[in-house]
């Protein structure tokens, strides 16, 4: 689900375990891809350009959480239309799992990078709302997009609330609306 950002990443200042799942990790988004290409009948070979990625791990392992989180909730609507694939939804579970881990580990030194990691989350969160609508804007979505939007919100929030990234005031759950962007 985020090829370009894992590859973009591996060119960062990140810890030798992290260096060693990314290169595992591109290869299970490049595979997925290729799954989603055969089925959508397109081609992003045409791509070139890398996302500019952040140099520091504690905001970079913050930033692959959240597109990682958002990469699982979509391989979830897509298990749940062929089930065959499941095999994705297993990965993308491999690969929340380990940033998780990561950022768990950073919040636990509770220092200045805890409060980078937890600044970064809070920057990622308010981009997320954008993110998402480019996500679901295919036409074919229109009757579910709203419903699908406050989902995957909701299911974000959840986590970077349990993990400590965010308190409950910083997502979009303080009220029971998002953040209006
Ligand atoms: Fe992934």
């Amino acid at each position: 689900m985020a090829l370009w950002a894992v590859r973009s990443a591996q060119a960062q200042d990140v810890p030798p375990v992290a260096r060693q799942f990314l290169r595992c990790h591109e290869e299970e988004e490049a595979r997925h891809l290729k799954q989603f290409e055969l089925l959508l009948g397109t081609s992003s070979q045409g791509k070139t350009a890398l996302p500019r990625m952040p140099s520091q791990w504690k905001i970079l392992a913050v930033q692959l959480y959240g597109y990682e989180t958002l990469g699982l909730e979509f391989a979830r609507l897509l298990v749940g239309l062929r089930p065959d694939l499941a095999s994705i939804l297993e990965d993308e579970e491999g690969h929340v799992g380990f940033f998780e881990q990561e950022v768990r580990h950073i919040l636990i030194q509770d220092g200045p990078a805890a409060k980078g990691a937890r600044q970064a989350a809070k920057a990622w969160r308010r981009r997320l709302p954008r993110t998402v609508d480019r996500y679901l804007s295919d036409v074919s979505l229109a009757p579910f997009r709203e419903g699908l939007r406050q989902h995957i919100l909701d299911v974000i929030d959840e986590r970077f609330l349990a993990v400590g990234l965010l308190t409950r005031l910083e997502s979009g759950k303080r009220d029971g609306q998002g953040f209006g962007f």
